[in-house]
C-alpha cells in the first residue's frame, strides 16, 4: 500500500546533492499525488546546476521505483536566470568569451581567495582562464598565485603589455605594475580608465573565461565593467554572519541593477575546519546564506570551510586548490568551478549576456 507517508519517508533518504540535509527536511518537496497509479511528485531547488538536477532526478526515479511505483511523474523546477535589463553594449576584449564577476558588499570576505581557487580549478577543468585583479588600491592576487616579484613583459609595440601565468591560469593586476607596498591615490575616472586598459593593453589569449576579482563595495569599479563587457556571472562571496548578509544583499541588488545573471552565492569560512584533528566545527554558524540565496532566487554555489591550508596557501602564494587537491577545501573550489561552468553554459545557451547585437570594439589605436 503506496501510502504519503511512505512516499515522504522516502524522499527523506535523499541528500541535497553537496549539502548534509535531506530534499524533505530543506522543504524543496513541494506537492505529492497519487492519481489511479501515477505518482506525482513536484519538487522545487534553489539550484541551476544540470549535475544536482540530473542526480536529484536519478536518484528520486530510483528510489520511487523500488518502492514499486513504475508510473512517476516527476517535476524538478529550478529558479530561472533573469534577464539582464541593461547588458553591455560593446565588449572592449573580443577575444574573451565569457566574464565571472567575484563581488561582495563587504571587504576581507574571501573574494581574493575565492577567485583565485576558481580560476584554477577552472582552468584544471580544461578551461583557457584569465584573472583580472580589479583591486586598483589593494591588489592581492599577484601574492596569491605567488607573481609578486614579477613584472609583466611589453609587446613589440611597447604600448601593450603580456598577462603573467600562474598555475595554468593567466594573470594581470595593478600589483604587478607597480611597485610592492607604494600606495595609490586614485581618483574615479582614473580607476575607469585603469580598468578599461586592463581590458583593451593587455594582450589576453582567446580566454574561455575571465574571471574579475573586484574590490569590496559597490562602486565605480563594478559599473566600469559593466559598460565595458558583457558579464555573464555575477558570484556575491559571504560570510556566515548576519551583518554580513546584509551587505551582501546590496552586492546581489548591484548585480540586478547592472543587468549581470547572478550564478549565486559562496559562503566563505562557514564552519572550521582543525588542523590538528581534521573535525569540523561551527564559529560563525553555516547556512546563513540560504535565506539570502532564496531570497534572489540563486543558489549557494560552495560553502568554503575555514581551513588553515587555504590562509597559508594565499600568503605563500601556493594556492589550496593546486597544492592540496584533496582537502575539504579544495573540493569544494573544484564543485564549485563545476557549478559555475553549468552556469555559463545555460547563459550562454540563453543568450543571456552573448555579444549578439554587440558591435566588438577591435581597439587598433596602440598597435604600431
Ligand atoms: N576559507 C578560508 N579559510 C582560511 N582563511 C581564509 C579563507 N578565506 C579567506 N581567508 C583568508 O582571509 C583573508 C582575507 O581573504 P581575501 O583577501 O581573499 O578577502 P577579500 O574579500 O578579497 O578582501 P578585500 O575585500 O580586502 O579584497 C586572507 O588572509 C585569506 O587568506
Ligand atoms: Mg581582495
Amino acid at each position: 500500500m503506496i501510502t504519503q507517508d511512505l512516499v515522504i519517508n522516502t524522499l527523506k533518504t535523499i541528500i541535497y546533492p553537496n549539502f548534509q540535509k535531506d530534499i524533505v527536511s530543506f522543504g524543496f518537496v513541494k506537492d505529492i499525488a497519487l492519481n489511479n497509479d501515477v505518482l506525482a511528485i513536484r519538487v522545487e531547488i534553489p539550484s541551476n546546476a544540470t549535475e544536482v538536477i540530473n542526480t536529484l532526478s536519478k536518484e528520486i526515479n530510483e528510489k520511487i521505483r523500488a518502492l514499486g511505483i513504475s508510473k512517476l511523474n516527476l517535476d524538478i523546477k529550478t529558479p530561472k536566470i533573469e534577464s539582464p535589463k541593461k547588458a553591455a553594449t560593446r565588449n572592449l576584449a573580443p577575444q574573451i568569451k565569457q566574464f565571472v564577476m567575484v563581488s561582495s558588499g563587504k571587504g576581507g570576505v574571501g573574494k581574493s581567495t575565492t577567485s583565485v581557487n576558481l580560476a584554477i580549478a577552472l582552468a584544471q577543468s580544461g578551461k583557457k582562464v584569465g584573472l583580472l585583479d580589479a583591486d586598483i588600491y589593494g591588489p592581492n592576487i599577484p601574492r596569491m598565485l605567488g607573481l609578486n616579484t614579477n613584472k609583466p613583459e611589453v609587446d613589440q609595440s611597447g604600448k601593450k603589455l603580456y598577462p603573467l601565468k600562474a598555475y595554468g591560469v593567466e594573470m594581470m593586476s595593478m600589483g604587478v605594475l607597480y611597485d610592492e607596498g607604494q600606495s595609490l591615490i586614485w581618483r574615479g575616472p582614473m580607476v575607469m580608465r585603469a580598468i578599461e586598459q586592463m581590458l583593451t593593453d593587455v594582450l589576453w589569449s582567446e580566454l574561455d573565461i575571465l574571471v574579475i576579482d573586484m574590490p569590496p563595495g559597490t562602486g565605480d569599479a563594478q559599473l566600469t565593467f559593466a559598460q565595458s563587457v558583457p558579464v555573464s556571472a555575477g558570484i556575491v562571496v559571504t560570510t556566515p554572519q548576519k551583518v554580513s548578509l546584509d551587505d551582501s544583499s546590496r552586492g546581489l541588488d548591484m548585480f540586478k541593477k547592472l543587468g549581470i545573471p547572478i550564478a549565486g552565492v559562496v559562503e566563505n569560512m562557514s564552519g572550521f575546519i582543525c588542523a590538528n584533528c581534521g573535525e569540523e566545527s561551527d564559529i560563525f554558524g553555516k547556512g546563513a546564506s540560504k535565506e539570502l540565496a532564496s531570497k534572489y532566487n540563486t543558489q549557494i554555489l560552495a560553502q568554503i570551510p575555514l581551513e588553515t591550508k587555504i590562509r597559508e596557501g594565499g600568503d605563500l602564494g601556493k594556492p589550496v586548490v593546486f597544492f592540496h587537491p584533496d582537502s575539504i577545501s579544495s573540493k569544494c573550489y573544484m564543485q564549485m568551478a563545476d557549478s559555475i561552468s553549468s552556469f555559463l553554459k545555460r547563459v550562454k545557451d540563453e543568450n543571456l549576456a552573448d555579444n549578439k547585437d554587440i558591435q566588438p570594439i577591435h581597439d587598433h589605436s596602440h598597435m604600431h
